[in-house]
């Protein structure tokens, strides 16, 4: 569920968003319901249930338990169900944790990026090193469920050091999981417009390099599983929503700019809110690009996904999915990555050994170049 408001736009960031109106809140947790109603009824119960953005930490939470009531009119959750809600260390409260803990929420994902007040007011968010720590350090203390937190790395300048503070920031309040983004600079964004000017914006990727094997190293001595490039979790702490993903699994994105994927289609909606909200009351699709892909991009996709988990690609499930066709059609790339070390097969799974996962979106690129045969569905 896609809610595109944020107080502002992040100098960094490409997501749908827009600047915060709360007269719209309610229009558009009507138009996320109506939406959710004009999609194919759920066949299975809801496994997991994600809040992103934008920032929906800024609704209500009477305007939340609007959304899961109405989710739920529909669909059965199931017993022990993952709910998600992404926040900013503005909208954390003691009141807001009890309220989300009230709703049935059981995880929040906070986006703390860095505790470096020069480098937040350079990136536009509207928080301090305090008030990241502030938050974190309520979320530590009065949230039962699950959390986790965003840092972002490479900006401009950032040291060995910066980083090793920021990540120490998150370990002594035993954050369960942390996400840790390399910056991308992102076309549309005013990041990319200063780097265009010939501003130096980001770190160069052989800092990028070393810094990776700094941040994975530290955690794994505090007992994190990097289980996903950019994500960490302590042991029963993994995103199971995040997973899904990543498996190729069915999934249904409402609200502006969301993706939807249902064998063999995909879809992505309007990005633009006003003009999603447009549609909606008008009665008419807010999809822009409706795509029905090809047995061969559903196995590359799975491999692009996939690969870059610790856990790799599960052979039991290409086989449900392809048949024997895949190993045919992938033969050539298996056998040359695992000459190369870059592939093993374990426990029944194909994935990238733990010292090569941070190539992994150029290990399957591979696959893409010596496909033989397309593998039929
Ligand atoms: C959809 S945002 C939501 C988080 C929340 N609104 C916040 O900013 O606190 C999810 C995460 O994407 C990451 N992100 C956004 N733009 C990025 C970029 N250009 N490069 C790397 N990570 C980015 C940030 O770490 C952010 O916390
Ligand atoms: S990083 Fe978060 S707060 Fe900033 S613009 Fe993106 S979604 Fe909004």
């Amino acid at each position: 569920m896609h809610v595109p408001f944020c107080t502002d736009r992040c100098t960094y960031c490409a997501f749908a968003t827009m600047a915060d109106r709360p007269a719209l809140h309610r229009d558009l947790v009507d138009a996320l319901l109506l939406e959710y109603g004009r999609r194919p009824a759920l066949e299975a119960g809801m496994e997991t249930v994600y809040f992103g953005g934008g920032t929906p930490g800024l609704l209500a939470p009477g305007l939340l338990e609007r959304l899961l009531n109405g989710l739920q009119a529909r669909s059965r959750l199931e017993t022990g169900a993952e709910i998600t809600l992404e926040v900013n260390p503005t909208n954390v409260s003691k009141d807001a944790l009890s309220a989300w803990s009230e709703l049935g929420i059981t995880r929040l994902s906070i986006g703390i990026q860095t505790f470096d007040d020069a480098v937040l007011a350079g990136f536009g968010r509207h928080h301090d090193g305090d008030l990241g720590r502030a938050a974190l350090d309520l979320i530590a203390e009065h949230w039962k469920g699950l959390w986790s937190a965003d840092l972002l790395v490479g900006f401009k300048d950032q040291t060995s050091q910066d980083l090793t503070f920021d990540l120490a920031q998150l370990l002594k309040r035993s954050a369960p999981h942390i996400s840790v983004y390399g910056l991308t600079i992102e076309p549309g964004t005013q990041l990319h417009e200063q780097a265009r000017r010939g501003s130096v914006v980001r770190l160069e990727d052989t800092y990028m390099d070393s810094y990776d094997i700094l941040w994975s190293s530290y955690l794994h001595g505090f007992g994190y599983e990097r289980y996903e490039v950019s994500n960490f979790a302590l042991p029963e702490a993994r995103s199971r929503h995040n997973q899904a993903y990543w498996r190729n699994e069915d999934y249904l994105g409402i609200g502006p700019g969301a993706s939807s994927s249902r064998h063999p289609l995909r879809w992505s909606n309007l990005r633009d809110t006003k003009q999603y909200l447009e549609q909606i009351s008008g009665n008419r699709d807010t999809r822009h690009h409706v795509e029905r892909l090809q047995p061969s991009d559903r196995l590359l996709e799975s491999l692009g996904v996939g690969l870059r988990t610790r856990d790799g690609v599960d052979i039991d499930e290409l086989e449900r999915r392809f048949g024997d066709s895949w190993r045919i059609a992938l033969a050539a790339g298996i056998q040359q990555l695992k000459q190369q070390r870059l592939l093993e097969e374990v426990d029944n799974n194909l994935r990238i050994p733990a010292t090569a996962l941070t190539r992994a979106d150029s290990i399957a690129a591979v696959f893409a170049r010596t496909m033989e045969l397309p593998p039929s569905q």
